[in-house]
């Protein structure tokens, strides 16, 4: 079971030098506005997976004062993964000691999902957040995919660049196509099996959350980037003048998505804020159950600010639902009792009070 067994971020915001010895399942992080809570989620996604969930720009998590800001986590099984990220300079990140070219082998160690103001984006951002978030699913179920994806990301920027280019070169585009409509069929297969296992799963979990009508009138589809009935090769022919047009492949893998609707509206048109979050909690605790499945293994939930958004019901059947799966959780507040009231057994947990970037009891 992946969990942190101890954690150290120096530097992070307004976070100087923090430790923590986490419990194996519940950790409430609690404390004021600004104190520094969701600063320390931001610290173990950014060593799970190499970026934070709230800005693009790293370098924007480094304390002001400091030249690097430094995070450490050892896991249950005595696995150490080490960072170092300074402003100017790549990040500096090791496995037991090793480092690492890229995060591949870290994020499979510590998979972790969030859980945050950010997770609407599911509901009312473009097809980029859905689509990383059936390609987490997939990276971490299919070990094949993450270099078929590869391919498909080398190929588009690829034939983009020819797209540009004053004189079209035909030969290299064709080659491309090749070996790009040779990736998307394997990145579309496995993104659609991983979808078809991920359906029923989260059906059950959303099931036991929602009420009833939202239930019924809710569907998801994924869409794979074109046409269902016709090959990525007769598509890319077909549209050459449109790429042509707009300098950039407008069919293929990197146009998925998973359509999230009630009845025949986008989800984000009917649904109000609370049920938002109660449809985004569930798809992703789906995610975290489905990879307990695949792998027999736990991923780490990391949960700002839950109570937001949500009634007292609510809280408690997310909460559980969150406890159910068995996960290490790290979960913030802002007043500790708005969790702890939904717990059944509130002493399987360690709290953490945070005041000005530091632990104080
Ligand atoms: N690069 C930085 N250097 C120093 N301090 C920073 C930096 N970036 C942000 N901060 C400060 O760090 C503090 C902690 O922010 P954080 O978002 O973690 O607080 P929080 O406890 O989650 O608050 P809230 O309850 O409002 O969500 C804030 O006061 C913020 O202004
Ligand atoms: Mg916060």
């Amino acid at each position: 079971m992946s969990s942190l067994s101890l954690f150290k971020v120096g530097a992070v915001r307004n976070i100087q030098q923090l430790e923590l010895k986490p419990h194996p399942r519940l950790n409430l992080i609690y404390g004021v506005n600004g104190s520094g809570k969701t600063s320390i989620l931001e610290a173990a996604h950014l060593l799970g997976s190499g970026r934070s969930f709230r800005t693009s720009k790293t370098g924007s998590l480094i304390s002001d004062d400091s030249p690097e800001l430094s995070i450490f986590a050892e896991t249950k099984e005595g696995r150490r993964i080490g960072l170092l990220k300074s402003r100017r300079q790549k990040p500096l990140l090791k496995l037991d000691l090793e480092s690492q070219k890229n995060w591949d082998s870290v994020a499979r160690i510590l998979p972790v999902q969030i859980l945050d103001s950010g997770s609407f984006l599911l509901l009312e951002g473009g097809p980029k957040s859905r689509r990383r978030f059936l390609d987490w699913g997939v990276f971490h179920v299919e070990h094949a995919f993450l270099n078929h994806w590869r391919t498909t990301r080398k190929c588009i920027a690829n034939r983009n660049l020819l797209l540009k280019a004053p004189r079209l070169d035909e030969q290299q585009l064709q080659a491309w196509d090749r070996e790009l409509c040779d990736a998307s069929a394997e990145v579309d297969l496995a993104r659609k099996r991983y979808f078809e296992e991920f359906l029923p799963t989260f059906g059950e979990v959303y099931g036991s959350i929602a009420e009833n009508n939202a239930i019924d009138a809710l569907s998801l589809q994924y869409s794979r980037g074109w046409d269902e009935d016709s090959e990525l090769n007769t598509v890319l022919t077909e549209c050459r003048r449109q790429d042509l047009k707009y300098g950039a492949t407008q069919n293929g893998p990197h146009r998925a998505d998973v359509l999230v609707k009630v009845g025949k509206s986008p989800a984000i048109d009917v649904l109000s804020r609370g049920q938002q979050k109660v449809l985004v909690s569930a798809l992703k605790i789906a995610q975290g159950s489905l990879y307990s499945k695949a792998i027999q293994d736990k991923c780490i939930y990391l949960v700002d600010d839950l109570p937001a958004e949500l009634d007292q019901e609510n809280r408690a059947k997310i909460l559980q639902k969150l406890l159910d799966l068995d996960a290490q959780l790290f979960v913030t507040c802002v007043e500790l009792d708005s969790v702890k009231s939904c717990l059944q057994n509130p002493s399987e947990m360690t709290t953490f009070h945070v005041e000005r970037g530091t632990i104080t009891a």
